[in-house]
């Protein structure tokens, strides 16, 4: 078994973007959105701003307190869109209930839109279309490029994905599909998921629930990716996988904490990279 290092991985491509980033003419420039104070929202903001000090890039966190009005949000969407400065807006989820989070989201320029939530980036990265010039989201991008990385070549594998969310399982599904593996993609009806998690050369993970993916569910040789983040009542931090029976029978796997989530972060800082050379080609 070996162990799919994000962490690592994320550590290199961190350094590679801020050596980068030294030789643009400025800094490219993130804009990251809170409203509220969600405990687990305030982490994830914090360690973004954090990686984007460390790789040189701009990154400034919009606070907005818990009673902003979708008007006043949508204001502060408009002047960041329309600001020549700014490279991405990233508006960290999720919402407040009385925003409506989708209207939110469509109404950040596609260009910097760097969380690839856009319909216009989830339409593109579905289709397959103008990807050079789009953004997918962080997450599923993250667990590409472990892939990529350790040579684990989706094209014709099977692929379970368990957790079909607009964040990480659809768009996962997609480039996953993309990357011309068969995909299955379980959700919160699917009766049994062992039918299709056992059929898997690849089961990727991400619903919030501690030991939700056990060994009995997967084959020898299973290469499994942990996307689940649950803290346990005694402080540890895990995934959504059984991890030590899992791990017997697989080939690779993500450790939680140090698989996907420092890949996220890393391909946070991609993206926020790649808008800013985009939008200097096209001034
Ligand atoms: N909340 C949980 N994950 C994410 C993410 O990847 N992006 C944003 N904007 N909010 C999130």
């Amino acid at each position: 078994m070996t162990l799919l290092d994000g962490k690592s991985l994320s550590t290199h491509i961190q350094a590679t973007i801020q050596s980068q980033v030294t030789t643009l003419p400025r800094a490219p420039k993130l804009v990251v959105i809170l409203v509220g104070d969600d405990a687990p929202s305030v982490a994830y903001v914090t360690m973004k701003a954090k990686a984007c000090k460390n790789a040189g890039i701009d990154g400034g966190v919009l606070n907005l307190p818990e009673s902003t009005q979708e008007s006043e949000l949508l204001a502060h969407i408009r002047e960041l869109n329309a600001d020549t400065n700014v490279d991405g807006i990233l508006v960290q989820l999720p919402l407040p209930k009385h925003i409506d989070t989708a209207k939110v989201l469509e109404s950040i320029t596609p260009e910097k839109d760097v969380d690839g939530f856009h319909p216009l980036n989830v339409g593109r990265i579905q289709t397959n279309t103008q990807v050079d010039s789009s953004f997918a989201p962080a997450t599923p991008l993250g667990v590409m490029r472990l892939l990529e990385h350790y040579h684990i070549d989706p094209k014709g594998k099977n692929v379970a994905i368990i957790g079909a969310s607009n964040i990480v399982g659809k768009p996962l599904a997609a480039l996953m599909h993309n990357a011309c593996a068969t995909i299955s993609l379980c959700h919160i009806y699917t009766q049994d998921i062992s039918l299709y998690t056992k059929n898997a050369d690849i089961v990727c993970v991400g619903v919030g629930k501690p030991n939700l993916l056990r060994a009995e569910m997967v084959q020898d040789g299973v290469v499994v990716v942990d996307i689940g983040i649950n803290r346990l009542e005694s402080g540890e931090l895990v995934g959504d996988v059984d991890f030590d029976n899992v791990a017997k029978k697989a080939s690779f796997i993500t450790p939680v904490p140090g698989g996907v989530g420092p890949m996220t972060i890393a391909s946070l800082l991609e993206n926020t990279l790649k808008a800013y050379r985009l939008r200097s080609l096209s001034q």
